[in-house]
């Protein structure tokens, strides 16, 4: 398969889920689930003006575009609030996917011709931008959707494989040494610019679990007074705590006394106790790990424990090896519509036995969001830079519901460390004394 073949391929996947996700009546996709969130047809209509802006337009907002300027202005996520989408004068359904139809006919048109010269890699990398822009987005309406009150609308989800739930609690050994962190064009031309450049970064030796916390060991830090010692918080983190009134994962049905079922798209279930815990926010997870006599790794040590071999002294494309995803070994693309239990992927193993580092949940890390030396801004130039200084903890992996031609051992997504609606869990590390 060439590479505009892969790319025609991804960009197909990536509709198709976005398609299935705005696949309701007009008065659903207008509907704010919650001020974190923007409507459905917000993201749809978002997602095309941003293809449009990139691969037709040159990224220059002063060329002509398909759209009227005022009625585009909307659909500019810096200049408006997530909270205010809402009330702005979005194109109906209709309009948004008829804008989405024609912006993607041109851009399969424009990828057929691109020149096989040296502008072919630089036009490669603004589709494979496209691509992960547009499965970034995904996400978040199943974020959105998660939010959503009233009778399900997805079923609960696809099949998984079954766990080895001998393997929760336990962790792997990384010895100390030099790894390179990061990637370069050459090895991932996809990559986007937080992920670049490789460099070598010397760690000491630390465990790592082997496998997220599950919902049964958040159920013990529960039941042990967890959310009620302030000892086991930051400062921060306890102060969050009171004014949220936090006292279990979000989506847990807590009313009265701890009941054992928790909301999932709709779906009120039993909370599996082999599955790892998502939707808790950075404290939550720091004092987990304090609780549990740990830590949250850093993200540099999160990323040798995922793709460096140390036999070969080079880096894993995937935990695994070089092969691409596939159900047996991750849990990625979102048609679970949750995670796999733990122990779910034996062969996905990274080379120091660590699993489900890709897929199931977004892992916090005690990193803030900083750049790479050598760091350079990409097309997209208010992707990273404008969120490198602000109160951002780096998350790693990638949930159940992110795209698996977009989630690499590299990429680096964040959020403010009080956030829950995302798909986000914890992986504990440990100090070699
Ligand atoms: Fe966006």
């Amino acid at each position: 398969m060439t590479v505009r073949e892969k790319l025609a391929r991804e960009l197909t996947t990536a509709r198709d889920r976005t398609l299935r996700l705005v696949d309701f009546d007009d008065a659903e996709l207008h509907r704010q689930y919650n001020p974190l969130m923007s409507p459905l047809v917000w993201d749809l209509a978002h997602i095309g003006w941003q293809e449009e802006l990139w691969l037709l337009r040159g990224n220059n907002p002063g060329r002509p575009g398909l759209l009227d300027p005022q009625v585009e202005r909307c659909y500019d996520a810096f200049l408006n609030s997530r909270a205010s989408r809402v009330d702005l004068p979005l194109l109906s359904p209709t309009e948004a996917r008829s804008y989405c139809s024609t912006v993607r006919n041109k851009a399969l048109d424009s990828l057929d011709t691109l020149p096989d010269d040296g502008s072919r890699i630089q036009d490669e990398f603004n589709f494979g931008l496209v691509i992960s822009h547009e499965n970034q987005h995904d996400e978040t309406m199943l974020q959105a959707l998660n939010l959503r009150t009233g009778p399900a609308l997805l079923d609960r989800g696809a099949p998984l494989p079954p766990g080895r739930a001998s393997v929760a609690g336990t962790s792997v050994l990384v010895p100390a040494g030099e790894f390179i962190l990061g990637v370069d064009a050459i090895a991932e031309p996809l990559s986007l610019d937080n992920e670049r450049s490789a460099h070598r970064v010397d760690l000491p030796a630390f465990r790592i679990g082997r496998v997220p916390v599950t919902n049964g060991e958040w159920r013990q830090f529960i039941e042990d007074g967890g959310y009620d010692q302030q000892r086991w918080w930051s400062e921060r983190g306890w102060a969050h705590r009171r004014d949220a009134d936090l006292r279990a994962p979000q989506f847990w049905n807590t009313s009265g006394h701890l009941a054992g079922t928790r909301t999932r798209f709709g779906h009120v279930e039993d909370i599996p106790a082999d599955e790892p815990v998502q939707h808790v926010t950075f404290f939550e997870a720091e004092a987990y790990a304090a609780w549990a006599g740990a830590r949250l790794p850093t993200e540099q040590e999160w990323e040798k424990a995922c793709a460096w071999d140390p036999a070969a002294k080079a880096r894993r494309r995937y935990p695994w090896g070089s092969s691409e995803p596939t159900t047996h070994l991750a849990n990625l693309g979102g048609d679970s519509l949750r995670p796999a239990p733990v122990g779910a992927y034996p062969a996905g193993a990274s080379a120091y036995g660590a699993e489900q580092m890709l897929g199931d949940v977004w892992e916090w890390t005690t990193s803030p969001l900083r750049p790479w030396p050598g760091f350079t801004p990409m097309l997209y130039e208010e992707y990273s830079a404008p969120f490198f200084d602000g109160d951002y903890k780096v998350l790693r992996g990638g949930s159940w519901a992110a795209a698996s031609s977009t989630v690499r051992p590299s990429f680096r997504n964040w959020d403010h460390p009080i956030r829950r609606q995302i798909f986000s869990g914890v992986r504990l590390a440990w100090d070699i004394a």
